[in-house]
């Protein structure tokens, strides 16, 4: 096997060539061949300094994460970024792709650092639960200062090789190829026996900052940060090197980095960066599976989610025609996604311009015409049966033969739909999340008959519109909302039984979703569901409880946000819930009228009654195969339902709370309330043998 880094000499330069695909990972083999690298280059009499740079597509993108939770084996990259510093010939970091975590802190131990303009440098350990663990927090505040080091840390965004330039941490850009340019810029560097710069010596930017900075800092993390540990210890290590001697700091940042290691955020974040991977990889679809190009589509009605549709694909460059019934709806639709975008240009988040173009790959239509020649058509018209299958037919005609058809339905069988055409191999569920083109989940439905090519091209469209894509199994609900049914039926017996909405929606918050599921009802609109409950009526089975409550709330023209009232009520003009005594009056008196005593309910009740449901129909949807992995159901609740990344998704919070103690829960539940708490039979298998969803 070839090593994964090789020494060269290139005139008076020794250049250390970090070669491990596919992104130049810190594994030990390639933190052993840096040091060797560098002690070749101190003992080779004609190197006067040494580069640094990596083959392939990238600078080191970071830490080798695999080797995450093994024990470490030297060299430990401190040691190696050490001897980097104190090497007596200089030693310049050549940049390309993305200098990341690991990657970015040799390049800081390096004395001067150069880079092509497409490079991009950062620290993303924070989105891995971790921070960052070899300097870095150390190094970056001595050059950029502690404010701008604090924004990077803790964001974990890289910067281009431009921003970076003008902070100092690059000092030229190489606009020719990249190892021609080091070594011109290390020779030179040696030619003028230019001192070397060494960060862990500099002071003046980290001598004298305010301890408030760092408090002000720290609670102006926001929203995004929140329940989040690594924000608060990653602006902790920057204090450090704020106050600490460097070698101090070090050590301080190394104690941070692994008590965070440690934890389960950490655990749980690496496992969603793996998971959200491993979702690309379908066993009977191999990678090789032909893929046909999209370079057009056609929408199908222009309502909530049409125009969001449509959007995804103009803001991939994808020119896209809207077909609806009137021109009234269709100017309705249309006028919505403009509304959208302008807010955004508003915001500053686009330019006029950028909306412009994505406008002007939007047409809008009302014939089948008109969408002849599209590669995809996305059907998002009203979610029924005859409709659906009256669409299909027609584009049995008006679609190109070789045309993926796609719906956009949430509870409708793909097969039946698929049934109205003779190309039901070319038939597959898209199911797209409200607001459509804000959510990044993309549940792809497989139909019995649907083609390899045809899913293969579904999973790559997901890539290209920035969707994660999740393929899934036709069944009632798909995934996601599925699994979602018990969680919203139990949340309402809770309130019969003694809860408040408020109660449930504060204890699912604290668990670090965006928002519980009574404000989540007002949120979507509750008339929806109450319409689908309705039509089910007529054959509910009489012998399983049922909780009126959300039907009288519709019956009381209580829709949610959008007419002022539903679960909570609103002031005019404000999302903010209050909790409204009406509600509570009615909670009540159904209790009453269901011979229901009311009992004083714990949060930790709340958060297994509504969260077990969720791992329950989990094991039963794996164990039907309707999803590939434990860990493509996490990825799905992450993007489409804000489950919080630091639990790792529903599956990996089972798993982290041990499948024996949810069993044993869940048969707890059975018996005082029934048939809805049958434990699925993977979930007591996996606790019978001590196993974990992970092990399957
Ligand atoms: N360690 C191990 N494997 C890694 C890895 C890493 N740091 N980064 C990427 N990989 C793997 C991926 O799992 C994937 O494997 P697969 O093909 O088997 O699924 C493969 O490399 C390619 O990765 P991507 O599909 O993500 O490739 P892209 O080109 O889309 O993106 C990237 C490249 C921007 C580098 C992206 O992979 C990335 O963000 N990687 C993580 C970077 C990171 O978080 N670095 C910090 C690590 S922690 C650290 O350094 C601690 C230190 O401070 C001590
Ligand atoms: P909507 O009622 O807002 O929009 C449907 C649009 O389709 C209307 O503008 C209507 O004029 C048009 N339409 C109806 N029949 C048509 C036909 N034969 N030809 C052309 N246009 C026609 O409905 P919404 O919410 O956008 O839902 C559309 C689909 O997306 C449904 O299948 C729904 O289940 C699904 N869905 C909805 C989600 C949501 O949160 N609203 C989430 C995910 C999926």
């Amino acid at each position: 096997m070839s090593t994964p880094v090789e020494y060269q000499r290139r005139g008076s330069v020794g250049v250390i060539t970090v070669n491990n695909p596919p992104v130049n990972a810190l594994s030990t083999a390639v933190r052993q061949g840096i040091a060797d690298g560098l002690a070749r280059a101190a003992a080779d009499p004609d190197a006067r300094a040494a580069v640094i740079i990596g083959a392939g597509r990238t600078f080191i993108a970071g830490a080798d994460i695999r080797e995450f939770g093994k024990p470490l084996q030297p060299p430990d990259l401190n040691e190696v970024i050490r001897h980097i510093e104190q090497s007596t010939k200089p030693v310049v970091a050549a940049l390309h792709g993305t200098a990341l975590g690991g990657g970015f802190e040799v390049a800081l131990g390096c004395h001067y650092r150069c880079a092509v303009p497409t490079a991009q440098l950062g620290f993303p350990e924070v989105k891995l639960g971790l921070l960052p663990g070899a300097g870095g927090t150390q190094r970056l505040p001595r050059v950029v200062g502690v404010e701008a080091a604090l924004r990077m840390i803790t964001s974990g965004d890289p910067i281009p090789a431009a921003q970076a330039k003008a902070l100092g941490l690059v000092d030229e850009i190489v606009q020719g190829e990249l190892l021609d340019g080091a070594v011109a810029f290390a020779e030179r560097l040696a030619a003028e026996g230019k001192p070397l710069r060494k960060i862990s010596e500099m002071q003046d930017k980290v001598g004298d900052v305010a301890p408030a900075l760092f408090d002000e800092f720290r609670k102006g993390l926001g929203k995004s940060a929140r329940g989040f540990e690594a924000p608060q210890r990653c602006a902790d290590a920057v204090q450090a090197a704020a106050t600490l001697p460097f070698a101090e700091g070090l050590k301080r940042e190394r104690e941070l980095f692994a008590g965070l290691m440690q934890g389960t955020q950490s655990k749980a974040q690496i496992h969603i960066f793996f998971s959200e991977r491993e979702v690309t990889k379908i066993p009977d679809v191999p990678k090789e599976t032909p893929v046909k190009p999209i370079g057009s589509a056609a929408v199908l009605g222009a309502g909530t989610m049409g125009g969001g549709i449509a959007m995804n694909f103009a803001n991939a460059g994808i020119p896209v025609r809207v077909l609806e019934m009137s021109q009234e709806a269709l100017d309705r639709g249309l006028a919505v996604v403009r509304k959208n975008y302008a807010a955004t240009v508003e915001k500053g988040r686009l330019s006029q311009a950028d909306m412009d173009r994505r406008m002007s790959l939007i047409g809008g239509t009302l014939s089948y015409g008109d969408i002849g020649s599209a590669d995809i058509v996305v059907e998002a018209v009203f979610e029924e049966m005859a409709v659906k299958k009256q669409v299909f037919g027609i584009l049995e005609k008006a679609a190109r033969p070789d045309a993926i058809l796609a719906t956009n339905t949430s509870t409708l069988d793909i097969d039946e739909i698929a049934s109205a055409t003779s190309r039901p191999g070319q038939v597959i569920g898209t199911h797209f999340f409200s607001p459509a083109n804000v959510m990044r989940l993309l549940e792809i439905v497989r139909g019995a008959r649907t083609s390899k090519e045809t899913i293969a091209t579904a999973m790559d469209l997901a890539r290209k519109i920035r969707k994660v894509g999740v393929l899934v199994g036709n069944c009632d609900g798909f995934v996601g909302n599925r699994m979602l049914h018990g969680y919203i039926r139990e949340a309402e017996f809770l309130l019969a039984e003694g809860a408040l909405p408020q109660q449930v929606d504060r204890v699912i918050y604290d668990f670090g979703l965006p928002m519980g599921p009574f404000t989540m009802g007002d949120l979507a609109g509750l008339d929806v569901g109450w319409r689908i409950r309705k039509g089910k009526a007529a054959t509910r089975p009489t012998h399983l409880r049922y909780s009126p409550i959300g039907d009288r709330i519709c019956e009381m023209g209580r829709f949610g946000q959008k007419t002022g009232a539903g679960w909570y009520r609103y002031e005019k003009g404000s999302r903010a819930p209050i909790p409204d005594p009406e509600i509570e009056a009615l909670i009540l008196r159904t209790a009453k009228e269901q011979g229901i005593e009311r009992r004083q309910i714990s949060d930790d009740e709340i958060l297994k009654r509504c969260m077990y449901p969720l791992i329950n129909e989990g094991a039963r949807i794996l164990e039907e195969g309707k999803a590939l992995r434990a860990s493509d159901i996490d990825v799905i609740y992450i993007y489409g339902y804000g489950f919080p990344v630091y639990r790792g998704g529903p599956m990996f919070y089972a798993d982290t709370v041990g499948l024996g103690a949810v069993y044993d829960t869940i048969c707890g539940f059975h018996k005082v309330h029934g048939e809805f708490w049958q434990p699925a039979p993977l979930l007591e298998r996996l606790a019978r043998e001590g196993k974990r969803f992970r092990d399957l």
